[in-house]
């Protein structure tokens, strides 16, 4: 019981501390993924199933505070194949957020960071189509691998974005 007491009382002052500090929100804050979006390794991840073109999809990751889907280990691409859901319009390919439309070859990742990690399909990717596919797709083939595919196609996406600071 005495036990019980010193420990409100240690909570209580630990309170009063920290408010007078202002060290309260720090106290009760993590990094969540918002309702709606998946953790995969410390990033959030959202299956958008409408079917949009790569440059759509990608304003409609940023409108949702994201980037289309940047994918940097095997694991996490096998997490992010699984993601869906809910059942909606089945497409098997998905818009990430690969991208060579600034320079053919040079392929960058909608959310800036650096590719190192890719997982093409044999033979992808090849800039089929005289020349004009520059935006990567998921889940490609028989081997659901990465294919560059003309931008604007319409399919589903996976959106990406950091957790947010949530506080309560
Ligand atoms: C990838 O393909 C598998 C098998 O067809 C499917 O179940 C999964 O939903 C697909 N993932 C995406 C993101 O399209």
């Amino acid at each position: 019981m005495m036990g019980m007491q010193r420990l409100l009382l240690l909570l209580c002052s630990l309170m009063l501390l920290s408010t007078a500090s202002g060290l309260t929100l720090r106290f009760h804050c993590r990094r969540v993924c918002p309702r709606g979006w998946t953790p995969i390794f410390g990033r959030c991840f959202k299956y958008v199933p409408t079917h949009l073109t790569w440059a759509q999809a990608e304003r409609n990751c940023l409108s949702m505070h994201g980037n289309l889907a940047s994918v940097h280990s095997l694991a996490e691409y096998h997490r992010i194949q699984w993601l869906i859901l809910r059942c909606s319009h089945y497409s098997r390919t998905a818009w990430i957020g690969g991208f060579d439309a600034v320079q053919e070859g040079l392929w960058f990742w909608a959310d800036g960071s650096f590719m190192r990690f890719t997982n093409w399909c044999p033979g992808e990717p090849n800039n089929a189509y005289f020349g004009r596919q520059h935006c990567m797709q998921m889940n490609y083939s028989g081997r659901r691998c990465w294919d560059d595919h003309v931008c604007n196609v319409r399919i589903p996406s996976v959106c990406v974005r950091k957790r947010s600071r949530f506080c309560g």
